[in-house]
């Protein structure tokens, strides 16, 4: 019966967004008999949490949750942040249980569980994988304290992004290049290197198909020369990232709320991450093409022998028109 309920929760949760600063959070508050009282969701940074969202939801109907369990995704919040603690939204709602299916690994928030059972409050953590899944890369990023990051990039067959004249427009089909646009829309900042923006001139803007409103991520140039005058400055939700040192980039992009970035290249600085250890992911698009020579999707990362090769997980395989995406996780390296 949790599990069908925690279940519901995550549904709700996916209903936030999965950009900005905080995790996807669905709320269900149910009563002993097992009806359901009120639902709720984050809808973004600086609107209620979960939990306050299904204790109005529930008020809205008319109905008292006292004694009520709420299952939560997420430990609630301790501290107050942009809004007040929801362990005290949900003991003056007087709810009787609470179920929590993640340990929040945010230090400033995390105990929220101990506070609601030093009030008497029968809180627990009841793992459900789902609950975990659905905030892979926030919960990766809050564990590590820097964004969680994923390497992009569109190849042919032999690995090539780029021709030997340096064009790239275009690897993939459309179909590839809209479902790279609908991760865009999803994350909080798109990274190049100064030579991709010097060569290509990109907009790295979201244009999902059929989406007029997408979200549109930070863009950040990553290198030592000027790129003022290209595209991608055309207004303030830009940034430049003065360095070569990939770690030094997370840096900055963590001071502007950062918490996950897809990081779309050139080789170099795909490379540059990657050598770092500090690729969380990876989305190869493949086209059944073949160039011989060219830019390769990734250069020397220092690795002589078969059993050296980083070894992706979780590894999906989707058709997109003629190309397929391949996305794989990749166990943190050295920070
Ligand atoms: N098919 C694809 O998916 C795809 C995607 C992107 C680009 N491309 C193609 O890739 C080509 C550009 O690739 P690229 O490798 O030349 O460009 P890049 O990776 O975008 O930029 C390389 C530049 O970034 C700076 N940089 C930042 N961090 C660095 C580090 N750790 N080490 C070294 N340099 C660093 C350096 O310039 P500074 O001197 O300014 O520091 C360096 O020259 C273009 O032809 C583009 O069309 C293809």
């Amino acid at each position: 019966m949790d599990a069908a309920h925690l279940a519901r929760a995550v549904e709700l949760a996916s209903l936030g967004p999965s950009w900005g600063p905080n995790p996807r959070v669905g709320c269900v508050i149910v009563a002993a008999d097992g009806t359901v009282l009120g639902e709720g969701w984050h809808r973004g940074a600086g609107t209620p949490h979960a939990e306050p969202a299904a204790l109005a939801d529930a008020r809205s109907r008319g109905l008292d949750v006292a004694g009520a369990t709420a299952y939560v995704t997420l430990e609630p919040c301790a501290h107050t942040g942009r809004t007040g603690p929801c362990t005290d939204a949900l003991t003056e709602a007087r709810i009787g249980a609470v179920r929590y299916a993640v340990a929040d690994p945010n230090p400033l928030a995390a105990g929220g569980g101990a506070v609601l059972r030093s009030r008497g409050i029968d809180a627990r953590h009841e793992a459900f994988g789902p609950a975990r899944a659905i905030n892979r890369r926030w919960l990766g990023a809050a564990e590590t304290g820097r964004p969680w990051v994923i390497a992009k990039w569109a190849q042919t067959l032999d690995g090539r992004t780029a021709a030997v004249d340096g064009t790239s427009f275009w690897v993939t089909g459309e179909e590839a290049r809209a479902h790279a646009h609908g991760v865009r829309a999803e994350v909080d900042a798109i990274l190049v290197g100064t030579g991709t923006v010097l060569t290509d001139d990109p907009s790295l803007s979201a244009r999902p198909p059929h989406v007029d409103d997408a979200h549109q991520p930070l863009r950040a140039v990553m290198g030592l020369r000027d790129t003022f005058g290209a595209k991608v400055w055309r207004d303030e939700n830009a940034l430049a990232l003065a360095t070569r040192d990939p770690h030094e980039a997370l840096g900055m992009l963590a001071a502007r709320e950062v918490r996950t970035v897809v990081v779309e290249g050139g080789g170099t600085v795909t490379t540059a991450f990657l050598r770092a250890g500090l690729v969380d992911e990876v989305h190869a698009y493949i086209a059944p093409a073949i160039l011989g020579a060219g830019t390769a999707a990734v250069g020397d990362l220092g690795i002589g022998t078969m059993g050296g090769a980083l070894r992706g997980q979780d590894v999906t395989a989707t058709a997109l028109g003629v190309d397929t995406l391949v996305t794989a996780f990749f166990q943190r390296g050295p920070q």
